[in-house]
């Protein structure tokens, strides 16, 4: 079949019966959850998870939006996702493989994580961090990332994992808004082949103002040199290397808080969205085991996410290594040094299973099929999707070239918020609609409701997904604000529906299709972005006296960065031009990180606004996308659209 004439035809997969034979997930646990989710939970709980104490209340739903799951059962979630397996006998399994972007190496067993967490949990009990404190972990992507959380978790301090992309500004508003004590980094990682700074970071971020920060733990990765505060900063390997590798596993609460991560919301202001301990680890072990098909005995599972994000929480750190598993860790991009690096790991460490990222497979099928040809994957048994719709032309390339025709694709929706899988097919069980992620994993319950909030199930009408019941491992809140909590989730269709933000439609066969946020959330290569946020990073430059942005589909990334700016007179007067153009966007890069980076900016004279003074962006995205422009029967100047037009066509960037 050529690859034009793949998406041609409508496919769908029955699962393969010697798949669906050893497959965790089965088709009864669809029944068992609906006849009674919270006994199904309650022994989701008590299978997958060793409690120091029993709970006594599967969930308390007294206090809704306010969940509280397992209500007094006690646990340890490092002693879950460590202890446990050594004692069981499973010491010398191999817990990470992690593979550097210059090629070192190094393969970690469970009895040596046990030893590495101890040794960091008592290294952070000698720094003065305690139960309840937030640590931040600013870090590439090492196997310190992973045992500094579990430190963390180990002694019942909340950690806050800034992704290693996001700016000094970025970090500085998150150490402060979790009122961190402590940042955990590096000198620096491996991109791209060459090592990139990370520590002057932190530098920066707690050089301003006032700020909690009393101490900065720094491992040393690339050797780079670096600034240095003896009364502040500490070298991870004398402090941790240093400390005793016994520590015991204190039981703390279901409800204590695990993490706090930040994410994207509607306005300019990142959300600290913050998960409890017994719930969350309960739905990602059960998930990572029932969807990713884990079997911790055979499998080589590989999570590309990086740890900064809640799929690298999730599906790197708590629900793989809570259920045993062995997995890979890579620290840098796909192509350092070749575009076939991937591959080439997957063929070296026999990876069975992989889950990445449509914008990934796009990528790849971009660079051409003829590069994982050239390796022998044929240790993959299951590939997954994450972070945005998957569409069936990469769907069954990822299917025909990288799964060789047998593997099943599980593409998982789910959020920072949810905290684990969602809606996703189960291998082994569902026949599987490309494009689609289906149907809620046993356990969950999804709607898509209308305009008036009216739940339907008419095929191919679009509509607001929400979720219709509480599920472990939601989120609890955002850090210190309850209200927004309530506002942004629970409020825009009534207080008994979850509000995801996300667009959706069924088709005739009764698959749930996501079509996308609904809100001014951009997803760019898989991270969630806001509009607001990026806006008032381009208003923060003197230059730019006003700003818009919006999504524009991208055929690589699902959508880009488009923005929009008015010029200060002075800045205007200047001529703006290229020079303009490339400061904005390093501005954006550094206020937020280069993820954030302008695909385009188009300086503008006026920007198009309806009569009470609201940007209308769909309009920009008209333009951003090179389609007619729709609709502009509300603006209060028309003429405006009209001039931005032709700017575009002169080829203003
Ligand atoms: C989008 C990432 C379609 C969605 C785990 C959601 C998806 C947002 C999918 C959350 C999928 C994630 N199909 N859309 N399989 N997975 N999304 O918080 O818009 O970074 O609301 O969590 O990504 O992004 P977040």
């Amino acid at each position: 079949m050529s690859e034009a004439s793949l998406s041609q035809e409508h496919h769908t997969f029955p699962p393969d019966p010697a798949f669906a034979a050893q497959a965790n997930g089965t088709a009864d646990l669809y029944a068992a959850a609906d006849a009674d989710y919270e006994a199904f939970w309650a022994q989701q709980a008590r299978d997958r998870i060793s409690w120091a104490t029993d709970f006594e209340q599967t969930l308390d739903w007294s206090n809704a939006p306010f969940a509280k799951w397992f209500v007094g059962g006690t646990l340890n979630a490092a002693y879950n996702c460590v202890d446990r397996h050594v004692e069981a006998g499973n010491g010398d399994r191999v817990a990470i493989h992690f593979e550097g972007e210059p090629g070192d190496t190094r393969s970690i067993t469970y009895a040596e994580l046990q030893r590495e967490v101890c040794k960091a949990a008592n290294a952070l009990e000698s720094l003065g961090i305690g139960k309840g404190d937030t640590v931040a972990i600013y870090l590439p992507m090492i196997p310190e990332a992973a045992v500094a959380m579990l430190a963390c978790a180990r002694i019942g301090a909340p950690h806050s994992v800034v992704f290693g992309g996001f700016s000094a500004d970025a970090l500085n508003t998150r150490i402060n808004d979790a009122d961190s004590r402590l940042v955990i980094t590096a000198d620096g990682g491996y991109r791209r082949g060459a090592p990139s700074a990370l520590k002057p970071a932190v530098d920066a971020a707690i050089a301003v103002g006032d700020n909690p920060v009393e101490k900065v733990l720094v491992v040393r990765r690339t050797g780079q040199e670096v600034a240095w505060d003896d009364s502040r900063d500490v070298w991870w390997h004398d402090v941790v290397d240093a400390a005793s590798d016994q520590h015991e596993a204190r039981p703390h609460d279901a409800e204590d808080p695990l993490f706090i991560l930040y994410t994207s919301g509607t306005t300019g202001k990142p959300k600290g969205i913050f998960h409890t301990t017994g719930g969350y680890l309960t739905q990602v072990a059960y998930t990572n085991s029932v969807v990713h098909d884990v079997h911790p005995e055979t499998d080589v599972y590989w999570c590309t996410a990086d740890i900064g994000w809640v799929t690298g929480h999730s599906y790197i750190v708590y629900g793989p290594l809570a259920n045993g598993a062995t997995q890979l860790m890579y620290e840098g991009t796909p192509d350092t040094p070749h575009q076939g690096r991937w591959w080439e790991l997957i063929e070296k460490y026999k990876v069975s299973i992989l889950y990445t990222a449509p914008t990934a497979v796009r990528t790849f099928m971009k660079w051409g099929h003829d590069v994982p040809q050239k390796f022998d994957l044929s240790s993959l048994r299951l590939l997954g999707s994450v972070g945005e719709p998957i569409n069936p032309e990469a769907w069954l390339w990822y299917r025909k070239w990288i799964g060789g025709d047998r593997c099943p694709i599980v593409d998982t929706w789910w959020q920072t918020e949810t905290g684990a899988i969602m809606i996703s097919p189960l291998p082994g069980v569902t026949t599987l609609e490309p494009g689609s992620a289906q149907k809620p994993v046993p356990g969950v319950s999804a709607q898509i409701l209308d305009d008036e909030g009216q739940p339907f199930t008419e095929p191919e009408k679009v509509g607001y997904l929400v979720l219709t019941k509480p599920w472990p491992s939601m989120l609890r809140g955002i850090w210190g604000d309850p209200e927004r909590y309530q506002q942004t989730y629970w409020s825009r269709f009534g207080p008994k529906y979850y509000f995801a933000g996300d667009g959706a439609k069924y088709d005739a066969d009764g698959n749930i299709w996501l079509l996308g946020r609904v809100d001014d959330v951009m997803n760019v290569s898989g991270h969630r972005l806001s509009t607001a946020e990026i806006e008032s990073a381009l208003v923060s430059h003197p230059a730019v006296a006003e700003a818009a942005v919006v999504g524009a589909s991208d055929e690589t990334t699902g959508q880009a960065v488009a923005a929009f700016v008015i010029l200060r007179s002075e800045a205007a007067a200047d001529g703006g031009g290229p020079d303009i153009v490339q400061e904005l966007r390093n501005h954006v890069a550094k206020e937020i990180g280069p993820i954030a980076k302008p695909r385009s900016i188009m300086v503008v004279t006026e920007l198009p606004k309806t009569r009470s003074g609201k940007i209308m962006r769909r309009l920009l995205k008209d333009v951003a996308e090179g389609r007619a422009i729709g609709d502009v029967t509300t603006l209060a100047d028309s003429s405006v659209m009209t001039l931005i037009k032709e700017g575009m066509a002169s080829g203003a960037e």
